[in-house]
């Protein structure tokens, strides 16, 4: 019998999208008219074909450089594309091999981060509202949960903070409140970090998903931005390869080594032909990027077309921030009219009375999810 002793897995907070994924599947096998799932953020447009077509063909290569071990710091090549994209798209210049590190997704990177940065007596600030697996972050890395409210703009409320960082996790444009870099905030988490001595994550994951003709905008474009902290890149967004698992952790030199370090102890590398299937996404035509970005806009609009009641929120992502009615709830509207949105407390004490709608669904699950909503509205 496996006898665990108490460690860091206690400390885990719940896992807020698996209670939700339960919660919602419990209420399908109820009688009822079919559920409407406006709660998950799983990007619902595939990859582009001609990265698909890398993966397949890298995959038939019978090589031992495609089918064994990856070299641990990723192939130079995928290096060099995520900087030659950071060039072209943000303005940012890099190195790419002293200020990239390839990771299976980011989500794993936000704890490796936390893990490299902080420990027991350190306070980690995340924003609230903010993306709930941060919290996880800061369990593993035993430190301390410091709230960084934001206000209506998704601005931080930095004189909130009630002692100095070791990490502070900033995430523009915002998953859940769909807020894009307001201006002069990365300015200001630069000089924070310079007079704290703490270190910025910019978690970039939605950063080419921003809407009424905004330019994506890297934390690494702020003067001082490398010296003080790293963003995140994640290909799951951009191109619809959430389920892949590739990212990069880009900027500060030493924590990238020190992410790069940490990696080389817990992995062996990423599959080769899904690298290669990345510098294809990277490297290649870039018209889907903007496509995606226009459908998601799209379908924001047809949102805010038809819940102005809600004051629906969104300047990127692929979510939507509405404020629920007095007397309303997700469990309410889950109950009620068998439409699922995500909780706003689960996001942090400021999402209390809100609710995460996501536009990663068809349209026409999209427009049947806000007629049963509106028509709720209605009834009122
Ligand atoms: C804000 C935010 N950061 C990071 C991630 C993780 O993305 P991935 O691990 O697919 O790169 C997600 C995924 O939904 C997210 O919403």
């Amino acid at each position: 019998m496996v006898r665990p002793r108490p460690n860091r897995i206690e400390r885990l907070p719940e896992q807020y999208f698996t209670s939700l994924l339960a919660r919602v599947a419990a209420v399908a096998s109820e009688p009822g008219e079919p559920l409407i799932d406006l709660g998950r953020g799983n990007p619902d447009v595939p990859p582009p074909a001609h990265v698909v077509d890398a993966l397949v063909d890298a995959a038939h290569e019978q090589t031992a450089a495609v089918h064994g071990y990856a070299p641990f710091a990723g192939l130079p090549e995928l290096r060099e594309a995520i900087v030659e994209r950071y060039a072209n798209v943000y303005g940012v210049e890099l190195d790419p091999h002293r200020e990239v590190a390839v990771v299976p997704g980011t989500k794993t990177a936000l704890v490796e981060v936390a893990l490299c940065v902080a420990g027991p007596g350190d306070a980690i600030a995340l924003p609230d509202p903010g993306y709930p697996d941060y919290r996880s972050a800061v369990a593993l890395a035993g430190a301390e949960h410091l709230s960084l409210p934001l206000d209506e703009a998704g601005r931080p409320e930095w004189d909130a903070l009630t002692r100095k960082p070791a990490l502070i996790y900033l995430n523009y444009p915002s998953n859940p409140t769909g807020a894009a870099a307001p201006d002069g905030v990365f300015g200001e988490a630069v000089a924070l970090a310079d007079w704290t001595d703490a270190t910025v994550l910019h978690d970039f994951a939605y950063g080419d998903l921003v809407f009424d003709g905004r330019s994506p905008r890297s934390f690494l474009a702020e003067p001082g931005a490398r010296e003080v902290g790293v963003e995140l890149f994640s290909l799951s967004k951009s191109y619809g390869m959430a389920g892949w698992r590739l990212g990069f952790v880009l900027g500060n030199e030493e924590l990238v080594a020190r992410v790069s370090w940490l990696q080389e102890h817990v992995r062996a590398g990423i599959f080769v032909a899904l690298q290669r299937a990345a510098i294809a996404a990277l490297t290649g035509p870039q018209e889907t990027v903007a496509e995606r970005r226009a459908l998601y806009e799209s379908r924001r609009d047809r949102v805010v077309a038809a819940l102005p009641a809600l004051s629906p929120r969104c300047e990127g992502t692929f979510f939507v921030w509405l404020q629920l009615p007095e007397g309303w709830s997700c469990e309410r509207v889950l109950q009620e009219i068998r439409v699922v949105l995500a909780p706003g407390e689960g996001f942090g004490a400021r999402g209390h009375g809100r609710a995460r709608l996501s536009l990663a669904v068809s349209d026409e699950t999209l427009d049947a999810g806000l007629e049963r909503l509106r028509q709720a509205l209605a009834r009122e």
